[in-house]
């Protein structure tokens, strides 16, 4: 997907990475979601002594959008150091799934910009959502519109 990363997404991403709390893995993530009341909510990474408490920079934003009051993500971007690509975890990727649409972009970050553009479709294809609980599954594709491109793993 190709899109461009909104100036003021970009801009709360990497003050929310500048604040996020990460003394154990030194690893500093930020995220920030446009929602669909026209305004961004930003979030952090905030690790825990006890590591499994942590909570990652995604969840930190998509809290602050739904006590915002907003109900959508129209776009979220994330930015997080290294050479790799950073991608939301698989915890992440339901979460955001939850508040978005199939072709919702997904901006991933490095320090010195845009890297690259996923929908969340392709994050997460072959959803479980709520219209599984719904019993809605057969009468509308889940957030996966198109075949997966390849059987094999990235
Ligand atoms: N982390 C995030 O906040 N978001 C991601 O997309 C990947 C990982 C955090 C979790 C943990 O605090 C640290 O990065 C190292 O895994």
């Amino acid at each position: 997907m190709n899109k461009k990363l909104p100036a003021r997404l970009w801009a709360a991403a990497t003050h929310a990475r500048s604040r996020a709390y990460a003394p154990y893995s030194k690893f500093q993530v930020g995220a920030a979601i446009l929602a669909d009341d026209g305004k961004v909510y930003a979030g952090g990474n905030v690790e825990n002594a006890a590591y499994p408490n942590g909570v990652c920079a995604e969840t930190s934003a998509i809290s602050a959008m739904v006590l915002g009051g907003a109900k959508k993500i129209r776009e979220i971007a994330v930015i997080a150091g290294g050479k790799k690509l950073v991608t939301p975890c698989g915890g992440c990727r339901q979460r955001i799934a939850e508040f978005a649409d199939p072709e919702t972009p997904v901006h991933i970050c490095g320090p010195d910009g845009l890297k690259t553009t996923f929908t969340i479709a392709e994050l997460l294809p072959a959803s479980f959502d709520k219209r599984n609980l719904q019993g809605k599954r057969d009468e509308k594709p889940g957030l996966n519109p198109k075949p997966p491109r390849s059987k094999t793993a990235r």
